[in-house]
C-alpha cells in the first residue's frame, strides 16, 4: 500500500522548487505526516503554495472564530464535522461540480464543505461467541440482558464522543441519556481505545464492541483468522455513522479559486487513494481508491448510514458533560 504514498511524492519530487506567485494559507487540524505530502503533490501539479498552521481542530475553529474577517486562512480542513458545522457561516459556497463529487449526506447542503474522508462505526463481533442471527439489528439494542458483561467500548475515546452527539442530534438528549444508563448498567468493559476493544474481543474477554472499521481491519491483516468481524446495524441505524473529515474556503479568503483548486485536489483519485492507504478510513468519491482486505464498501455504508446532519455534530462539550454526570468518564 506504500506504493501511493511513493507515487504522491514522486510527484513532487518533478516540480520545480516552487517560485509561488500564488500562494495560500491552510489551517489543518489533521496531522502533518498526512497532510504534507498532498501539499507537495498539490503544489507540483498546480504551481500554488500552501502555508500550513497546524493544530487541534477545535483550537483551530475558535481561532477563526477570533480572527473573523483579518484570519489569514484560505482553507480550514478539520479532523471532525463538528468544528466545521460550528463554524459553516464563516465558509464561502463552492462550485457545485466540485462538491457533488461527494455522496450528499458527506458534505453541507449548501456547499460551504465537503468531506475528505471517513470513519466508519461499526460494530466488532466475536465470530465464536456471537452467531449471526444473534446480531443485534440497532445499537440501542445493546441495553438488553442478553449483552450484560459482553460489550466492550472505549469511554475516552474522541470517535466515540462524536457518534454520542450524533445520537444526541437524532434521538435527543433524553433518549441518549436512558441508552448510555443502560449501556453502563449492562456492565461494559472499558478500555482504553479502539486498538484494545478489538484485543479484548480476541482474548475472550469481550464479544462485542463499538469501534472504527480500521480497527478491525488491522487486526484481520495481522492474522486472517481472527476470530472477529466487522458488523453493520440495519440500515439507517445511528449505529452506522460515518465521521468524517471536511475542508471548506473561507469566505475571508483573497484566494477563492486557488482554495478551490486545493480541496479538488484533496477529491481527486491520487489524494483518495492515499488517504485510504495511510488511515485505512473510507474514501468519499465514490470509486476513487481501493483497499485490499476491506470488509466493508463505501456503498455499503453509505447505504446503511442513518440520515444525520453534519453540521450540528458540534456539542461535544455537552456529550462529556453527560458522561460525567453518569459517571461514565
Ligand atoms: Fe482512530
Amino acid at each position: 500500500m506504500k506504493i501511493f504514498r511513493t507515487s504522491l511524492l514522486a510527484l513532487a519530487a518533478f516540480a520545480a522548487t516552487p517560485l509561488s506567485a500564488q500562494q495560500i494559507t491552510l489551517y489543518s487540524g489533521r496531522g502533518e505526516p498526512l497532510v504534507a505530502p498532498v501539499i507537495a503533490a498539490f503544489t507540483a501539479e498546480t504551481g500554488i503554495g500552501v502555508n500550513v498552521r497546524y493544530g487541534g481542530t477545535s483550537e483551530l475553529a475558535i481561532l477563526l472564530q477570533e480572527e473573523g474577517d483579518r484570519s489569514p486562512a484560505d482553507v480550514f480542513w478539520s479532523q471532525d464535522p463538528g468544528a466545521m458545522g460550528a463554524i459553516a457561516g464563516m465558509m464561502a459556497q463552492m462550485p457545485a461540480d466540485v462538491t457533488d463529487r461527494v455522496p450528499a449526506a458527506y458534505r453541507d447542503a449548501e456547499g460551504r464543505w465537503v468531506a475528505t474522508s471517513g470513519r466508519g462505526r461499526v460494530m466488532a463481533r466475536s465470530t465464536e461467541r456471537v452467531a449471526d442471527d444473534a446480531l443485534p439489528g440497532s445499537m440501542l439494542d445493546l441495553t438488553a440482558p442478553e449483552w450484560n458483561g459482553r460489550i466492550v467500548w472505549a469511554p475516552t475515546n474522541g470517535s466515540l464522543h462524536a457518534h454520542i452527539t450524533a445520537m444526541r442530534v437524532m434521538l435527543g438528549d433524553d433518549a441518549t441519556r436512558a441508552w448510555l444508563e443502560g449501556i453502563r448498567d449492562n456492565n461494559p468493559i472499558a478500555v482504553r481505545n479502539n486498538t484494545a476493544i478489538v484485543q479484548s474481543i480476541l482474548d475472550g474477554e469481550g464479544d462485542i464492541g463499538l469501534t472504527n472499521n480500521y480497527y478491525i481491519s488491522r487486526a484481520r491483516a495481522r492474522a486472517d483468522d481472527s476470530p472477529v468481524s466487522q458488523e453493520l446495524f440495519a440500515a439507517g441505524d445511528i449505529g452506522n455513522l460515518l465521521l468524517v473529515a471536511a475542508v471548506g474556503v473561507l469566505e475571508s479568503s483573497r484566494h477563492h479559486d486557488e482554495a478551490v483548486r486545493f480541496v479538488e485536489f484533496l477529491l481527486s483519485p491520487a489524494a483518495q487513494q492515499f488517504f485510504v492507504s495511510e488511515t485505512q478510513e473510507f474514501e468519499v468519491v465514490p470509486g476513487s481508491a481501493i483497499q485490499a482486505g476491506r470488509m466493508l464498501t463505501l456503498e455499503q455504508v453509505t447505504e446503511a448510514a442513518p440520515e444525520v446532519d453534519l453540521n450540528d455534530l458540534s456539542d461535544l462539550e455537552g456529550t462529556l458533560q453527560m458522561l460525567r454526570d453518569l459517571e461514565i468518564l
